[in-house]
């Protein structure tokens, strides 16, 4: 399954001279090779990352795995970080708000299950009130059933639906109005899931919005507890290997990822070096789908 980030950048063209602040740290160099380094880093300085300080983001499904990374990534990227998850999650989103303010980032909690418009809503009327202006939304959170698919009952495939497409597109349709209605769109903005992503980056282009898909492969998050028991009740493999086995045998790196393999590609998409991409999806699975 696909998951979906939303970014709105900035492009005004002032790009931060990052070579200025990371001279000033080597005092024990000689002048002439400041000086040098300088000169060095002015000329490739348009190279370097803009940087995301002060941006917003609000990431769902991050109270744990995949989402807490990603929220701690973007705010050592700079970013404020509006952290979401299901109510009974609260408490854990609030640790993972107070993580990032000990970074020295603002950080809230915004409780509400994505597939609810209204409690979507309100959960960026929350982020703006607490963090300013959004710049980014991050739909990260979804679900996995494991069962035979003659199994899976009506109940079961609408859960599904609900969370892993319905609870992307609320996400994505809500950040995309708040975008449009704070009128600043001279920026880029950007997303993720597939198919739907196609959709969004096609009718948000006009709004200098781009939409992009970060697919994961086998990533070691609490969701393979979950794979975990329902493969080894309808496969031979037995509890507590289905993850390495299956890595080793998917996978051409041969073993699972980390949350923070995928937070890495997430900080890509959330910052300015990918603001000539749209309607793609980015893999990060150590080498199981070959684009
Ligand atoms: N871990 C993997 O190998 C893997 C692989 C492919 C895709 N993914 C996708 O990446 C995303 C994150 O996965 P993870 O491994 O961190 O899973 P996880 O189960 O550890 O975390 C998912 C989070 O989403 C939250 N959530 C579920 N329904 C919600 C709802 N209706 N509203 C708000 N929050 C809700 C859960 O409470 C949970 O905290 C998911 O969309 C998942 O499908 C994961």
């Amino acid at each position: 399954m696909n998951s979906s980030a939303l970014r709105f950048v900035r492009q005004v063209g002032v790009r931060r001279r990052h070579c200025v602040t990371t001279f000033s740290a080597h005092s024990n160099t000689t002048f002439a090779n400041q000086f040098n380094r300088r000169a060095i880093g002015a000329a490739y300085s348009s190279l370097s990352r803009e940087s995301s300080e002060g941006k917003s983001v609000i990431i769902t499904g991050s109270s744990q795995g995949i989402g807490k990374a990603i929220a701690l990534r973007l705010a050592a990227d700079g970013y404020n970080v509006c952290v979401n998850d299901l109510s009974k999650k609260q408490a854990q989103c609030d640790e993972v708000a107070k993580e990032i303010r000990s970074m020295g980032r603002k950080a809230c909690t915004a409780v509400a299950d994505v597939t609810k418009q209204d409690e979507v809503k309100r959960m960026i009327e929350t982020s703006v009130r607490e963090l300013g202006p959004l710049n980014t939304m991050i739909a990260n959170a979804g679900i996995v059933e494991v069962r035979e698919v003659l199994e899976v009952s009506e109940q079961d495939f609408r859960r599904m639906l609900d969370i892993n497409v319905l609870g992307v597109h609320n996400c994505l349709s809500e950040a995309a109005k708040q975008l449009i209605n704070q009128g600043d769109c001279d920026p880029t903005a950007q997303w993720a899931v597939r198919g739907l992503v196609e959709v969004y980056a096609m009718s948000l282009a006009k709004h200098n919005i781009t939409a992009n898909t970060y697919a994961p492969g086998i990533i070691g998050t609490e969701m393979w507890e979950t794979i975990d028991a329902g493969f080894s009740k309808i496969s031979d493999m037995e509890r507590g290997t289905v993850m390495a086995t299956v890595a080793r045998s998917m996978s051409a790196l041969g073993r699972p990822g980390t949350a923070e393999d995928v937070a890495k590609m997430v900080s890509f998409l959330a910052s300015s070096d990918s603001d000539y991409i749209t309607g793609q999806s980015q893999l990060v699975d150590g080498g199981i789908v070959y684009t």
